[in-house]
């Protein structure tokens, strides 16, 4: 009420104010209460007002200058923006305006007048600022600042909820009425409210909110709003703008079903989680919006069906449990929506199917076999007849028709089954060391023109039997130190066996036979110690000690074995630490078989070795048969008490052998072949021979059968020199080959090959 009495005084103020100007501008004359009284200074006037937007055909007078100093012959000057140019002053003082004026773009000049005397041009009075006011008219409508609002709420909004705010301004004077705007709804008012000074628009309070605001009956509200200015005053200036307001939807809907009965066809075979089918449902809010739950009831079937929304928020029936037509061929159930809203929901009195009735009819499939176990777990001894029987499995038609079922197993496998009863027999010896674990698959068909099949596991466990004679834990390196004093143990022994330990029944040692030199004492945990019974034994002593050694398993039967295990004497240092052995320690246990082994190896080099040397002799042989003349070339050997080396003798000896002897380089030392150094003078040919036969007697580690024997001595007369077959590429190079010439035609070539120009190439034969 304030505001408005005040609004009443200052257009009343106004008012009057405009009427004072405009009737002091017709008399010219400026009254009392604007005068402005300086005392320093002798200059005397009224503001100047001027109303904007006056037409103006000739200068219209504004005002005047008055100054007490002023003469007759004194003139007014003014100056500043505007003067003499929109504003003029006449010699009286008088001051007209001489253009149109707007407010808006200039409200306010700042000028400043003087007094001149017009003969001396001096000045009368001191200079003194004044200005000229732009009076304000309403010539401006308010503006909204954008061409159109929109605003959204959600529905169901309570009273006074905001929803947006408009706003215009006026370009006139705000401190007068015709810059002031206030604002009104022309349209939308049903349901919103418009604040008249701030532009607020709020939702409107309404007795029955039901009404208001349902986004289902309408989503979309245009409001028409006024700006108008002057707000005194019926009139003004006015303008409009046009304000969308959208409704935001929110769960006040509940969902039903579209049907009241669905019906669904499931084979029986489906699997678990198998879509039945769709339930479709009705629910006008949007999509996210929409929050049905679906309850299965009488009878209550949610074990075997779940009900829940899909993405399109239906109802979806899916399979919890696997289903068995030949149990239950049809299934009825009541499904019910419930749905939470956030108020009371639009559609609640007029709910149609918020309950349907689901009958689920189960297809016969025709299905495979089932076992009667999941799996099935088999043991068997070890190594019992072919053909035992270990126990049976069994599978049936689940169809009405109840076929047949006929059993099968792989071939390879170790089990074999009766077709029609399901018995499994072994079909192999089975030996636990072997494998102790199968996992057989057994085949299940149905004997119709089908032939279902389906697979079981057979687990078949082979148990032991005390088959296997214990063994040492490892092979030992047993040995007795020099310096061992009675009593020491040397070897603690380990029992080894490939069958199962039955706990508690530990392996136990025993001597075989009594023994002079080493005690065993068995510890009863598998272990046994052998020990020195006393010392003395002797490196130099190539005696070798066998220790007799039974072992019992103590099984069921008792198995055992008989192991000898022989002990080599070292010399050793304190603490057994390191030793020396009379025999290679590395070589005790060495078998005969290894020694074979050896000795065949060496064997098989000696082969080559000869193939090699025989090849090479054949050639030269084939060469030297060639010509005549090629007889003085031949080796001057000469085998002494040699009883035949096999082939070795077919040929005699070879050179390259032979030279290498002499030379001790290629071959290894004496054992294949003995060096015999040549003696000195003519007659030692016969010396020479009884060192050989003498050397050959006596050596023991010549390999026992007799072998080559090469002499590297050809007798004082050899032609032959230093012939030899590892020389001949340098020494047969320098020979002389032009007797082939002789030959005649067919050896042509052969002669340019060894020609005198050939011997300076390399050549192989
Ligand atoms: C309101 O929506 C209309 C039409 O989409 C658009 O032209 C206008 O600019 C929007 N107004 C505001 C203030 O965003
Ligand atoms: C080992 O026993 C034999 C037979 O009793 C005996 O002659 C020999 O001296 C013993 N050796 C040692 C080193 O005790």
């Amino acid at each position: 009420m304030g505001i408005l009495m005040w609004l009443v005084f200052s257009a009343l103020t106004q008012t009057l104010a405009t009427f004072e100007t405009e009737h002091s501008q017709k008399d010219a004359s400026f009254t009392q209460n604007t005068v402005l009284h300086r005392h320093k200074r002798e200059w005397e006037w009224n503001s100047i007002f001027v109303h904007e937007e006056q037409k103006i055909d000739h200068p219209v007078k504004i005002g005047k200058l008055k100054s007490t100093k002023a003469t007759k012959n004194s003139i007014f000057v003014i100056d500043g923006i505007g003067a003499n140019t929109t504003f003029v002053v006449d010699s009286h003082g008088d001051v007209f305006v001489k253009k149109t004026l707007d407010r808006e773009k200039q409200s306010i000049y700042n000028l400043t007048a003087k007094v001149i005397d017009s003969q001396t041009k001096q000045l009368l009075e001191a200079e003194e600022k004044f200005y000229i006011k732009v009076m304000d008219i309403n010539d401006n409508v308010p503006t909204f600042t954008h061409s159109q609002y929109n605003g959204s709420v959600p529905e169901r909004s309570n009273g006074g909820t905001s929803v947006l705010k408009v706003t215009a301004t006026d370009l006139d004077d705000p401190t007068t009425e015709y810059g002031k705007v206030v604002y009104d709804l022309l349209e939308g008012k049903e349901s919103f409210n418009i604040n008249t000074e701030t532009g607020l628009i709020t939702t409107k309070t309404l007795h029955d909110f039901t009404i208001n605001l349902d986004r289902e009956k309408k989503d979309t509200y245009k409001l028409i709003v006024q700006a108008k200015d002057t707000p005194s005053f019926k009139t003004g200036g006015t303008s409009t703008v046009t304000v969308i307001v959208t409704l935001e939807d929110i769960n006040d809907n509940l969902a039903t079903f579209t049907q009241g009965n669905y019906n669904f066809d499931v084979k029986e075979s489906e699997s678990i989680g198998f879509i039945i089918g769709r339930m479709k449902t009705e629910d006008k809010d949007e999509l996210q919006n929409k929050n049905p739950i679906f309850t299965i009831k009488n009878p209550d079937d949610g074990s075997i069906f779940n009900v829940k929304q899909d993405f399109q928020k239906f109802g979806v029936i899916t399979l919890l449990k696997a289903l068995d037509f030949e149990t239950i061929q049809k299934y009825e159930f009541d499904v019910e929506i419930d749905e939470a809203t956030s108020m009371p929901a639009d559609n609640e009195k007029e709910l149609k199917n918020s309950k349907a009735h689901v009958t689920i009819k189960v297809l016969d499939v025709n299905e495979p076999p089932v076992f009667k176990q999941p799996s099935y777990n088999f043991t068997i001894e070890e190594n019992v007849n072919i053909g035992t029987s270990i126990g049976s499995v069994s599978a049936h038609d689940p169809d009405k028709a109840k076929n047949t079922i006929r059993y099968s197993i792989n071939e390879d496998s170790p089990l074999r089954i009766d077709p029609t009863s399901g018995t499994l027999y072994t079909a192999k010896e089975l030996d636990r060391e072997m494998n102790h674990l199968y996992a057989i698959p057994v085949t299940a068909a149905e004997t119709d023109h089908e032939g279902l099949k389906s697979q079981v596991i057979v687990n078949l466990k082979v148990s032991d039997v005390n088959d296997n004679d214990p063994e040492l834990g490892e092979p030992y390196s047993v040995f007795v130190c020099e310096n061992d004093g009675p009593g020491t143990v040397i070897q603690r022994i380990y029992a080894a066996d490939k069958d199962e330990i039955t706990p508690g029944s530990k392996a136990s040692f025993a001597l075989a036979s009594p023994n002079a030199n080493f005690s065993l004492v068995d510890n009863h945990d598998g272990s046994a110690n052998i020990s020195v019974k006393q010392g003395g034994f002797t490196f130099e002593d190539t005696k070798e000690y066998i220790i007799n050694i039974v072992i019992s398993d103590n099984g069921q039967p008792s198995r055992s074995s008989t192991i000898l295990l022989p002990i080599s004497v070292c010399k050793c240092e304190e603490n057994r630490i390191n030793y020396h052995c009379m025999k290679p320690y590395a070589q005790t246990g060495v078998s005969v078989h290894a020694v074979t082994a050896i000795l065949l190896c060496i064997l098989t080099i000696l082969v080559i070795v000869i193939l090699i040397v025989m090849r090479k002799r054949y050639r030269k042989d084939t060469l030297a048969t060639l010509g005549k003349s090629s007889g003085e070339i031949h080796e001057q050997l000469v085998t002494y008490d040699e009883e035949g080396g096999g082939e070795m003798d077919t040929n005699g000896y070879d050179v390259t052998v032979l030279n290498s002897a002499r030379n001790n380089s290629i071959m290894p030392g004496p054992c294949l072949y003995a060096t015999v150094q040549k003696p000195a003078g003519k007659a030692d040919m016969g010396i020479m021979i009884e060192v050989k036969k003498d050397e050959a007697d006596h050596d023991r580690d010549a390999i026992p059968y007799d072998t080559l024997h090469i002499y590297g001595y050809e007798g004082p007369e050899s032609l032959a020199g230093s012939l030899s077959s590892l020389e001949t590429s340098s020494s047969d190079s320098n020979l002389d080959y032009d007797f082939l010439n002789d030959w005649g035609p067919r050896f042509k070539t052969l002669a340019e090959l060894y020609g005198v120009d050939a011997s300076e190439d390399d050549y192989e034969y």
